[in-house]
């Protein structure tokens, strides 16, 4: 049964278009299907909506400042273990700690910072849904579901 999550490319991967090549590349080879894909500028609300449960951190301005700074790519992407294996695809959260950690991970080779960190991913299914209906609003998924 396939399973889905939301990855989004992040403004710095996007500005460099050999990484986003690169990228792509590592989500098709990890054996992903690429449901459905855009490119959206988040707004300031939009960005503090998204990213509300963490609001109080430490990092959440320099995080919102970041998610608004140019265009993201949002991909809807599904595998039988869609979440474990984008985080894992990913890796963990702190590139800085990462590229020595984990450098064949996505932030592990093209991560700058903790908060530049390359790419987002749904950390449940509960999460991957909502995060969905944010981003794509039209996008079905009790039909996709059943045709799955
Ligand atoms: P993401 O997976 O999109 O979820 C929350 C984001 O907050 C995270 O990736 C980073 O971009 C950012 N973040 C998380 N932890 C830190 C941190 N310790 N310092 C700065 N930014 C962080």
């Amino acid at each position: 049964i396939l399973k889905l999550t939301l990855a989004i490319l992040k403004p710095d991967v996007v500005k460099v278009p050999f990484v986003v090549q690169e990228i792509r590349h590592r989500i098709l080879t990890a054996g992903f299907y690429v449901v459905q894909s855009r490119s959206v500028n988040l707004s300031h609300q939009e960005v503090e909506h998204f990213y509300s449960e963490h609001a109080g951190r430490f990092f959440h301005q320099r995080l919102v400042t970041f998610m608004k700074s140019g265009p993201i790519h949002v991909h809807i992407l599904a595998h039988p273990e869609a979440i474990q294996l984008w985080r894992q695809t990913m890796g963990p959260t702190k590139s800085f700690i990462t590229q020595f950690e984990a450098p064949e991970t996505i932030r592990g080779s093209f991560g700058l910072t903790d908060t530049r960190n390359c790419t987002h991913g749904s950390d449940s299914l509960a999460s991957a849904l909502k995060e969905i209906t944010f981003f794509f609003p039209k996008f079905n998924y009790e039909e996709w579901s059943e045709k799955h």
